[in-house]
């Protein structure tokens, strides 16, 4: 079965076309990149996904519906962490714990978010509020978050970004044994503009180029995993992905930069 498609959708505020005639199929489990420059209508194809904003014209399906509004069974993570200030780590993660599973208790919910926090590494942290935590466990504590509302899909909105280098390579091993660690997989849309996260993370990676923004390439990776990161920067296979990633940029007529050393676009 197949979990998510965009059926040729486009999206514009106004008169200005932000994503064109974009067709996409993810399968169920697939950890799917979507590598991007920065403005290229990365976050608006998230929220579509999401059913926080509708596109112009095309439709977009989940499970064989379509897509209208935004539901539990579309969580997402934005590159700016989205946990209440005004709420305890524990209790951030039992609201979302409460709409998955609305029977159970208040301590059960608990306890459920305590296992939670536990997976992300933030088991000591749980009674604190966010504006106790550095940025990289505010970022942990908001994947907890869209963990616990146990969503098949999960929208990634360059969710490590902010993240100094050692806590965002943490934090990518951390999201991918989680990944790989359940029955059924989550489906796993990621953003990023980073070419090594996107070759570290994913199963493919769809290139979106901008100005608007359509899909310019497709890439599967068939690597093994786990990946180790100093093959993704010199065995073979990774240099060729690369290539070819680059070469999508590269392709088109307009000067968007590619940088193959820092691995973003
Ligand atoms: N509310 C809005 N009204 C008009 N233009 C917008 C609005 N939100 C985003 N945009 C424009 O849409 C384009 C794509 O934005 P976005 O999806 O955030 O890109 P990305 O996430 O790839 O950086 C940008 O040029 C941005 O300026
Ligand atoms: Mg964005």
């Amino acid at each position: 079965m197949t979990t998510l498609r965009l059926a040729d959708i486009t999206f514009a505020y106004g008169d200005r076309v932000i994503l064109e005639h974009l067709s996409l199929t993810v399968a169920d489990g697939e950890f799917l990149v979507v590598l991007g420059a920065s403005g290229g209508g990365k976050t608006t194809l998230l929220r579509l996904i999401a059913g926080l904003a509708a596109p112009t014209t095309g439709q977009i399906f989940f499970a064989d519906e379509e897509v209208r509004a935004p539901s539990p069974q579309r969580g997402i993570v934005f590159q700016d962490y989205a946990l209440f200030p005004w709420y305890s780590l524990r209790d951030n993660v039992a609201l979302a714990v409460a709409k998955s599973e609305p029977r159970l208790s208040r301590r059960e919910r608990r306890e459920r978010a305590a296992e939670y926090l536990r997976a992300v590494g933030l088991g000591d942290a749980a009674a604190k509020y966010p504006h106790e935590l550095s940025g990289g466990m505010r970022q942990r504590g908001a994947l907890a978050r869209t963990l616990a509302l146990g969503s098949p899909l999960l929208l990634l909105d360059e969710p490590f970004g902010a993240l100094d280098p050692h806590n965002r390579a943490r934090l990518q091993n951390l999201l991918l044994e989680i990944w790989r660690a359940a029955t059924p997989r989550r489906t796993v849309i990621f953003v990023t503009h980073d070419i090594d996260e996107a070759l570290l993370l994913g199963d493919r990676i769809i290139a979106l180029g901008s100005n608007p923004g359509r899909i310019i390439g497709e890439i599967k990776i068939d690597a093994p995993r786990p990946r180790s990161r100093e093959d993704i920067i010199t065995a073979e296979n990774f240099r060729s992905y690369r290539a070819a990633i680059q070469a999508c940029y590269c392709r088109r007529d307009d000067d968007e930069a590619v940088d193959g050393d820092g691995g973003g676009i």
